[in-house]
């Protein structure tokens, strides 16, 4: 696994500092309801002694981590993010930042404001950062209290965003986050990347790769009046999941329906809105396979689920891989059509569900090289 990060994940050092706060935050917490029921004496002390310095050491954890962020670019988001979920997401991080330093830093200076000092297990001990005082103390406990219960809030709602990236946007948001994850080695792009340029590119890396607007095209052809007619999503998101020896496993898709484009903005215009698309309410078309199997002519069929309009349908669809060379980076062509029925997803409400200007019939045009996330 990666020590760093890189635009598509997260690597192991960002991963152990992340995963290692949660856990010691869970503990935080249980140690000081602990230490709630406990009657003062030696068992609550130990107790407490035990709570403050896990607190201390998510202190330091903190501090590392924030000095490694700075020190490594962090993945960027999906571009099927909304503005405001953008927005949303950065301030929820930047606040459970600032949390991390705010409720042990609370912690500590009430300690000092109670004159009991902290120590960290025993080994050494900390300064004092204020002089005793009782009402400080009150204050200080009032403080790290409410800001403790605050970041767990947030916590909370960030675990609930985090589900909803992987169970509803299906993007690789939380995946990129988990840890055991495999992701290529230098090694195996090393070792792999010259087979990849042999036969179907079969022989690529193992792990993910990703391609999305920049890398390929994603185009819708229906018949209007009798004519075909193209259209294309501006954005959209591929992974597809490998096993060592290169062969997909996996497949997900995610595409943000309000950046379809037909080259006509009064089309657009209808095509985004209730009666057909209908973007505000559905700004997400997906599909998930969790099942590959290669087909007679060495081709590919990923047996999954597309949604699309909030319907969600079983659907395999073919692809093809093939290596390509091109851009900056070795890759894997993915390509391949889709045939559909709009009616089957409700992309036709009203005056739309006729089928006698515009075909029910639709087929989905997908090429897009996928470089492996390194
Ligand atoms: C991220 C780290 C921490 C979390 C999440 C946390 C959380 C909590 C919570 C939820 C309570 C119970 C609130 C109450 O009912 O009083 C508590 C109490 C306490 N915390 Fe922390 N804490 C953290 C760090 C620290 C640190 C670093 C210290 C001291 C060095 C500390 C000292 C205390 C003390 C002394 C109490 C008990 C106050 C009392 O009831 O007498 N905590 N903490
Ligand atoms: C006390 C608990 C938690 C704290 C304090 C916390 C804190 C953070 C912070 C500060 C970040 C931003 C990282 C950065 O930009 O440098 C982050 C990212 C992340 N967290 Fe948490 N987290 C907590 C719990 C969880 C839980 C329970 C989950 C999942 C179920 C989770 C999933 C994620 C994911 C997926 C990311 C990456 C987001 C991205 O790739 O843009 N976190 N977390």
């Amino acid at each position: 696994m990666p020590i760093r990060n890189t635009k598509e994940r997260w690597g192991s050092v960002a991963k152990f500092f992340h995963w290692t706060i949660v856990l010691l935050i869970i503990g935080q917490f249980v140690l000081a309801f602990m230490a709630d029921s406990l009657p003062v004496g030696m068992q609550k002390l130990a107790v407490l002694a035990r709570h403050k310095s896990f607190g201390i050491t998510i202190l330091a954890l903190a501090a590392l981590r924030l000095m490694w962020r700075a020190a490594n670019r962090s993945p960027v988001m999906p571009s099927t993010m909304a503005p405001w979920e953008r927005l949303g997401a950065r301030a929820a991080h930047a606040l459970l930042y600032a949390l991390l330093f705010a409720v042990p830093l609370a912690g500590w200076t009430m300690s000092s404001a109670k004159n009991f000092p902290v120590s960290w297990f025993g080994l050494f001990q900390l300064p004092d950062l204020v002089a005793p005082s009782e009402s400080t103390f009150e204050t200080l406990h009032e403080v790290h209290e409410i800001l403790a219960f605050t970041l767990g809030a947030v916590a909370i709602l960030h675990m609930l965003a985090a589900l909803k990236h992987h169970f509803i946007d299906r993007d690789t948001v939380l995946r990129r986050m988990l840890p055991f994850v495999r992701v290529p080695g230098v090694c195996a792009v090393l070792l792999v990347g010259g087979l990849a340029l042999q036969g179907d590119g079969l022989a690529a890396t193992p792990g993910n790769a990703t391609g999305s607007a920049a890398s390929g095209t994603l185009q819708f052809r229906f018949s209007q009046a009798g004519a075909a007619t193209v259209g294309s999503f501006g954005k959209f998101e591929v992974t597809m999941t490998t096993a060592a020896d290169g062969t997909p496993t996996a497949l997900a898709v995610t595409v943000a329906t309000d950046s379809l484009d037909t080259k006509d903005k009064d089309r657009d215009t209808a095509l985004r809105s209730s009666d057909l698309f209908d973007v505000k309410q559905f700004p997400r078309a997906t599909f998930t396979a969790d099942s590959i199997r290669r087909t007679a002519g060495g081709s590919f069929e990923a047996i999954g689920k597309l949604t699309i309009r909030g319907v969600t349908r079983d659907v395999t669809l073919p692809f093809t891989l093939a290596a390509s060379a091109g851009g900056t980076a070795p890759g894997r062509l993915l390509a391949g059509e889709l045939p559909l029925k709009r009616l089957d997803y409700g992309i036709g409400q009203g005056e739309w569900r006729s089928t006698e200007m515009v075909g029910d019939a639709v087929t989905v045009l997908y090429s897009v090289t996928l470089t492996a996330a390194r």
